[in-house]
């Protein structure tokens, strides 16, 4: 078992098959709230549908390509944060998370992101990272602005939002920016 804790409650694993049933108990008990913005929430229908996403995930951590983490409070799995794409050229990765209805509000996001993104841009030496999110959801960029990244750009109608397709926000932050800012925000 591979895991960081973030906090005193709070502990991030890397996600293993036998994670497949809290992922799936997790995702089925907040489909409404996760339908708008995570387009793969319909497709998940059983464990064994979690058990694949994990399998490929292993796979694409094996490859160095993803890291997918499940974040645990009290021994509950309240989410996952991972970089879905890690691009070892162009020295980048792109982030993602969710959490469970019932775990907003606490913070525990931010610090998840901000634990991958030490990792990300200290221990594997990236240059930069992104945080990709809809024009309308507000939650998912205050993770980013909370954590000092810069706003640099708006795709048209990029991302599939409640059946049409909505502007999509790209958020970044460099390797240096996140030295520096640790140095002036304690970050
Ligand atoms: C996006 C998402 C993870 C954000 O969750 P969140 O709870 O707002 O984010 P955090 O866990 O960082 O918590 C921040 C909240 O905790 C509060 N908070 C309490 N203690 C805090 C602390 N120590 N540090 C930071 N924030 C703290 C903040 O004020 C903020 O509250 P508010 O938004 O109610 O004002 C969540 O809304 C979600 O899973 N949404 C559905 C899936 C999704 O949209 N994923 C992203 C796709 S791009």
């Amino acid at each position: 078992m591979l895991s960081h804790k973030i906090d005193q409650n709070t502990e991030l694993k890397l996600l293993e098959r036998h994670h497949a049933e809290a992922v799936f108990r997790l995702v089925d008990a907040n489909r409404d709230h996760l339908r708008p913005w995570m387009f793969w929430v319909d497709d998940t229908k059983t464990v064994s549908d979690s058990e694949t996403f994990i399998q490929k995930a292993l796979e694409g951590f094996a490859r160095g390509t993803e890291i997918h983490l499940g974040i645990w409070v009290d021994g509950e799995m309240a989410g996952i944060v991972g970089a879905h794409t890690i691009d070892p050229i162009k020295s980048y990765a792109e982030i993602g998370y969710w959490l469970g209805k019932g775990f907003q509000g606490r913070g525990i996001m931010t610090r998840a992101v901000r634990a991958l993104i030490d990792d990300l841009l200290g221990e594997r030496g990236l240059n930069r990272v992104e945080i990709r999110c809809a024009a309308s959801n507000r939650r998912s960029q205050a993770v980013a602005e909370r954590l000092g990244f810069r706003r640099e750009g708006r795709l048209k109608k990029a991302t599939p939002v409640r059946g049409g397709f909505e502007d999509l926000l790209i958020f970044g932050m460099l390797a240096e920016e996140w030295r520096s800012g640790k140095k002036d925000m304690g970050r």
